[in-house]
């Protein structure tokens, strides 16, 4: 039975991975290297470090490890500016109403999220309070796929994996999920997330009947 539900930030909570996108093709831009839509799939869920490689690989560009972490500084500074002039109202439809439902059910609630910014993104749009662990890019080493920032939710919030489920919108995120032994909702569509228990198109589109499906 399902005791926990854990979810991912950035394009599951609120549109922010909008933000991340419009940073790194800004970056990707004045490197002169082509980055596409399709091609930010494989960033979702990924790193701030790893996600500039993958930019970097796509665009044959080498470049030493201080270059490497100016850029990478840049284009937080560009997300972090995208994100502060956000307005709170775009928390996904129904999220925040999904939370509150499942915690009357009984359910603990965790946000589980590779980014660095992500307290602060909780904070802009007022739910920083709602839920029962957060783990964040700051308390991790290895990025998704790798399962480490799931378990690491599981064991703040004293359950095993098997009693907990992830909702995901990034390919790397649903196999950190299942690589962790737990159940996942994939948020997109079943042609990047096809692994998942379940592909919905929305977060807002859950509900608690699901929870029996999975
Ligand atoms: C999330 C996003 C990624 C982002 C990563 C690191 O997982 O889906 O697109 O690269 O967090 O975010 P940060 O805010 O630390 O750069
Ligand atoms: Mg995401």
């Amino acid at each position: 039975m399902i005791k926990a539900c854990i979810f991912d930030l950035d394009g599951v909570i609120v549109d922010t991975a909008r933000y991340h996108y419009l940073a790194w093709q800004r970056l990707a831009k004045e490197l002169g290297i082509s980055f596409t839509l399709e091609d930010n799939e494989r960033l979702k869920g990924v790193s701030r470090m790893r996600s500039l490689e993958i930019i970097l690989e796509i665009g044959g560009v080498t470049l030493d490890e201080k270059k490497k972490e100016e850029l990478a500084v840049k284009k937080n500074q560009w997300f972090v500016d995208y994100v502060n002039a956000m307005k709170p109202d775009e928390i996904f439809p129904g999220v925040k109403d999904l939370l509150q439902k499942l915690k009357a059910k009984g359910l603990k609630v965790a946000l589980a999220s590779s980014s660095k910014n992500a307290k602060a993104v909780i904070k802009l749009i007022h739910i920083e309070n709602d839920f029962d662990a957060i783990v964040d890019g700051t308390m991790t080493t290895h990025t998704k796929p790798d399962p480490e920032v799931f378990l690491l939710a599981a064991k703040h919030l004293g359950l095993s994996p098997v009693d907990c489920v992830v909702f995901e919108d990034a390919e790397a995120g649903v196999e950190a999920a299942l690589n962790a032994g737990m159940k996942c909702v994939g948020i997109g569509s079943p042609k990047q997330l096809g692994k998942a228990n379940l592909v919905i198109a929305h977060t807002g589109d859950f509900s608690i009947d699901h929870l029996n499906s999975l």
